[in-house]
């Protein structure tokens, strides 16, 4: 799909059937590689607060945090819908809170979207922000920022009760104005029906082929990120490789003294190189 994205790409797809594709970028450089490469949209996932600042979860990451690599990414996007995560203690608190935040990641980020973790319980939230007019995108199934409330990172859905609850919580963010639901850590035939109950797209990580589009964190599908990596992840490149082998070729070079060469050197005249000499010698 060439051009601008936007949500109403997201709601030609669903009606269309075409597949959309998102990945998370946290950077102006990798924004605009995937921007060229014409991904739908870039998320700008609170995951940052593992692949960038090394926390281990996404629990410390704050408002300021995602406002600064909103920024970067919004401008290196040209085309992709830039998605902003609101971080955790951002939108549960209140109504009120989750405006004046989703509206901090609209202005001083640039964003295109906000996305927010839950069902039932944030749809106060999404409603408000929709009202707005800020596109909401949801995210249900094994959401991160209740990682110590599942007691680890465990695929969620899996009983009848909650694979009920979760097929529940998909159409009501729909209701609430939602106009995207990630599906994360969740069995691929209950992703299935969510997908065929909803009209809205669904877009999957861990939540197998049946979802209406894919999102992947970067720098696990390039195989940049060692500390854990999860059954759905498909490493698309050795990226992390390629780095370490340039790394050492560079420090290599620089301990052998065959880098720089004259290539990479600026030159100064003759004359005035001369005459510098000379005045030193004096
Ligand atoms: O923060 C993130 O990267 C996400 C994706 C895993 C969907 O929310």
């Amino acid at each position: 799909m060439a051009g601008k994205n936007s949500v109403l790409t997201f709601k030609e797809a669903k009606k269309k059937g075409e597949k959309l594709t998102m990945l998370t970028a946290y950077d102006y450089s990798t924004a605009k590689i995937m921007d060229e490469a014409g991904v739908n949209s870039i998320l700008v996932g609170d995951s940052l607060g593992n692949v960038i600042l090394g926390y281990g979860d996404t629990i410390s990451v704050t408002m300021e945090d995602m406002i600064h690599h909103g920024a970067a990414v919004a401008r290196g996007a040209k085309n992709a819908l830039v998605v902003v995560d609101m971080p955790f203690m951002s939108y549960q608190t209140s109504v009120y809170d989750a405006l004046v935040n989703a509206g901090r990641l609209m202005k001083e980020a640039r964003a295109g979207a906000v996305k927010l973790e839950g069902g039932a319980r944030v749809c106060p939230q999404i409603r408000e922000i929709t009202a707005a007019g800020i596109p909401v995108v949801a995210h249900l199934g094994l959401t991160p920022q209740s990682v110590n409330a599942f007691g680890g990172h465990k695929v969620q859905g899996k009983s009848l009760e909650a694979a009920k609850t979760l097929l529940e919580d998909a159409k009501r963010v729909e209701e609430a104005g939602a106009f995207a639901v990630v599906l994360e850590g969740i069995p691929a035939a209950l992703a299935s029906m969510i997908t065929a109950e909803v009209s809205i797209p669904t877009i999957g990580i861990g939540a197998g082929a049946g979802c209406d589009g894919q999102v992947l964190v970067y720098q696990d599908m390039l195989g940049m990120y060692s500390d854990f990596t999860p059954k759905f992840v498909k490493k698309f490149a050795n990226v992390g490789e390629v780095m370490k082998e340039a790394f050492q070729a560079y420090i290599r070079e620089v301990s052998d003294g065959t880098f720089p060469t004259a290539e990479q050197e600026y030159s100064i005249p003759e004359e005035v190189l001369s005459q510098l000499k000379e005045e030193m010698v004096k």
